[in-house]
């Protein structure tokens, strides 16, 4: 943290340096995590050379000048500062921009139709700001986008039809906003797609859209989009696939055969399925696996791992995931935990720069196995028992056990 006049002084320093030499000015200018404060300067509207303009993790405030739309830029990215007013519509008018990276800031507003015209635009990225209102229809232009980002903004309506036209796709994030179901079907086109990341869609149940040609998807998350359907076997064959999580849905029947593929074959990290009405009997194949991330809990399956105690793995979480009427030795696989002696309170501080964290606490002499997915300061996911409280170093996490 610097808030000094020798930032200010540097900040005006470096300006003066690119008035002074215009080639400087030309690419790869970066002025990253300086912890400069201030406003955007207009002056940089003059600098008609500039073609990267990159204040990634700085203390900047103020909004963004509508100015910025004479500078001829390729690339604008102002991740982790401050700015808050409204994204100008004449950004529209930067013909050349493939890169306008604004996430992580304070910035209200809506998104300007005009951004629709930047057809070179490969990276939309506006995550984590006051975004509010609909995707403009004029979006369908962007079919050179292979990066759309809109995370932890309060954009709402329906995710468009039209960006099954985008098929440039690699990259689709649209979590903790307010969208509203259906996925459009056309996201079954998107066969570049490595990342499809959306969750808590608002409206209906849906089915479980068809992402079968989506055979290169590394991060699939559908948490909390009010999918009633059962795991299609398809995903079992992605080969490239890294994280999964179905959470928070309403699926149904078993786990398929083919996700045998995924854990003892390939090299899949996570499967996250926890909050379903998944059924049948729980795969053995995970009894044996080691280092992978499994959250089975609150699930409705009827045959457990019989040997499988409450203490035996860090990595796998089957807390309540047996239906009542099932039998099982571990009695923390059971659903409704058959317990009733005082609750107890347990904490743990969780260092929030980890993305994905597990943690195990121990509770007298059984070690309780949490997964709590954290990312870009979002609680995404957490267990029953367990509330979370932000503080300035970290997340406190409470377990509060009951028996
Ligand atoms: C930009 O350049 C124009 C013309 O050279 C000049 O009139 C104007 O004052 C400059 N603006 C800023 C903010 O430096
Ligand atoms: C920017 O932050 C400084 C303090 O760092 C404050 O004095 C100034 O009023 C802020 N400006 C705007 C436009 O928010
Ligand atoms: C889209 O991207 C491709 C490959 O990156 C490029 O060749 C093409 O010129 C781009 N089209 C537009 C309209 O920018
Ligand atoms: C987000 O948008 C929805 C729908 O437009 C609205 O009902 C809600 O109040 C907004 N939430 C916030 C935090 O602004
Ligand atoms: C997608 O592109 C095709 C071909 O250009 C066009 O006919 C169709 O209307 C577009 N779909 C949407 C939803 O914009
Ligand atoms: C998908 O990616 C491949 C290789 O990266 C590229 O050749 C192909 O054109 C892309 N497909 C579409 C529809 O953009
Ligand atoms: C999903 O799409 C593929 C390819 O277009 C098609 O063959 C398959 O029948 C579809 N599956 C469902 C359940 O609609
Ligand atoms: C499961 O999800 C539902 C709906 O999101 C929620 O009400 C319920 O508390 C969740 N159950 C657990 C054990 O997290």
């Amino acid at each position: 943290m610097c808030s000094c006049s020798f930032c200010i002084a540097a900040f005006h320093l470096l300006l003066g340096l690119w008035i002074l030499c215009p080639s400087f000015t030309r690419t790869g200018r970066r002025l990253k995590g300086l912890n400069l404060v201030g406003v955007l300067p207009v002056e940089f509207a003059n600098l008609t050379q500039l073609q990267e303009l990159d204040l990634t993790y700085n203390l900047i405030n103020g909004s963004i000048p509508k100015d910025f739309a004479r500078i001829p830029l390729l690339k604008f990215s102002i991740i982790g500062n401050r700015l808050s007013g409204e994204i100008p519509p004449e950004i529209g008018n930067i013909a050349s921009l493939e890169e306008l990276i604004l996430e992580d800031n304070q910035i209200r507003g809506t998104l300007p139709k005009t951004l629709g015209k930047l057809i070179h635009l490969r990276r939309l990225q506006v995550s984590s700001n006051n975004i509010r209102g609909l995707i403009p229809q004029s979006f369908w232009n962007l079919r050179n986008l292979s990066d759309f980002r809109v995370d932890g903004t309060n954009i709402s309506g329906n995710i468009p039809e039209f960006i099954g036209n985008w098929t440039n796709l690699q990259t689709l994030y649209i979590q903790g906003t307010s969208m509203e179901n259906p996925i459009p079907t056309a996201i079954s086109h998107l066969k570049n797609l490595t990342q499809l990341v959306i969750s808590d869609l608002k409206g209906g149940t849906v089915k479980f859209p068809n992402l079968s040609q989506l055979t290169s998807l590394q991060r699939l998350v559908l948490r909390n989009c009010l999918i009633e359907d059962r795991i299609p076997e398809y995903i079992g064959s992605f080969n490239d696939l890294r994280i999964l999580d179905l959470s928070f849905n309403r699926l149904s029947g078993s786990i398929p055969d083919t996700f045998q593929n995924l854990f003892v074959q390939q090299e899949t990290e996570s499967m996250f399925l926890t909050n379903n009405s998944l059924s049948g009997q729980i795969p053995s194949w995970i009894a044996v696996i080691s280092s992978r991330n499994i959250d089975l809990s609150y699930n409705n399956f009827n045959e457990g791992l019989s040997d499988f105690g409450c203490t035996q793995s860090n990595n796998i979480n089957l807390i309540s995931s047996l239906s009542a009427k099932s039998k099982s030795d571990s009695w923390c696989q059971m659903k409704d935990l058959p317990c009733s002696r005082e609750p107890q309170r347990k904490q743990k501080i969780i260092d929030t720069h980890t993305h994905l964290l597990h943690c195990s606490l121990i509770v007298e002499e059984e070690v309780w196995s949490l997964m709590v997915v954290y990312m870009k300061g979002m609680i995404l996911k957490v267990g029953k028992q367990v509330s979370l409280s932000h503080h300035r170093n970290g997340v406190t996490l409470q377990l509060v056990v009951h028996c």
